[in-house]
């Protein structure tokens, strides 16, 4: 390459740069403006379960709801913290047969959700993580169960076992 048409393509470069520099707010704003707002009581888009990452996204994998479905948030949000390995964080299976919470006060659905929402000195606060919806979920699996089990768990919905 001769240097003169190095410096011709540098030259080419540098005013290409420019000037997607000067457009750069432009189409930005561009784009923010073709966004369109949906009008007020606009109906939310329709959800299609078949799209399997949605389910991943809900903690929706082992089941729609109920305390199976609990589980799995268990498994992604709690588990790390409340498992049979952790030191000095209080175990949940056997939640409801203790008189009173940690952070004292009786135990019923109503204090451990609000409990699960606030967080403690030591926990964080879920409430603008967790629904109503998915805090139902979790403390039915809790009241149920209250712990991951290696040995058992969640069954796929998908599998169909062959019949033979
Ligand atoms: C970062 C670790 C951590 C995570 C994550 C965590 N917790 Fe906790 N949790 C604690 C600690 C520590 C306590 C004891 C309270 C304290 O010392 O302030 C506690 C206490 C509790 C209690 C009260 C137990 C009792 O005996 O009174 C419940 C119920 C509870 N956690 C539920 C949950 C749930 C449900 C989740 C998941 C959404 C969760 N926690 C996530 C650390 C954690």
């Amino acid at each position: 390459m001769t240097s003169s048409r190095a410096i011709r393509m540098l030259a080419g470069f540098l005013t290409l740069g420019a000037l997607l520099t000067a457009a750069s707010p432009i189409s930005r704003q561009a784009a923010a403006q073709s966004m369109p707002t949906p009008p007020e009581g606009a109906r939310a888009p329709e959800k299609d379960y078949y799209q399997r990452s949605l389910e991943i996204y809900e903690f929706r994998k082992a089941a729609k709801s109920g305390p199976e479905r609990g589980q799995e948030i268990y498994y992604f949000k709690c588990w790390f913290c409340h498992n049979q390995y952790t030191k000095d964080i209080p175990k949940l299976n056997d939640l409801y047969k203790r008189p009173t919470l940690v952070t004292g006060g009786p135990v019923n659905d109503d204090s451990v959700m609000n409990l699960i929402r606030n967080g403690t000195a030591n926990m964080p606060a879920y409430k603008y993580a967790l629904r109503d919806e998915d805090l139902n979920d979790l403390v039915s699996f809790i009241k149920e169960k209250g712990f991951w089990d290696n040995d058992t768990p969640p069954l796929n919905p998908r599998f169909r076992a062959p019949s033979n």
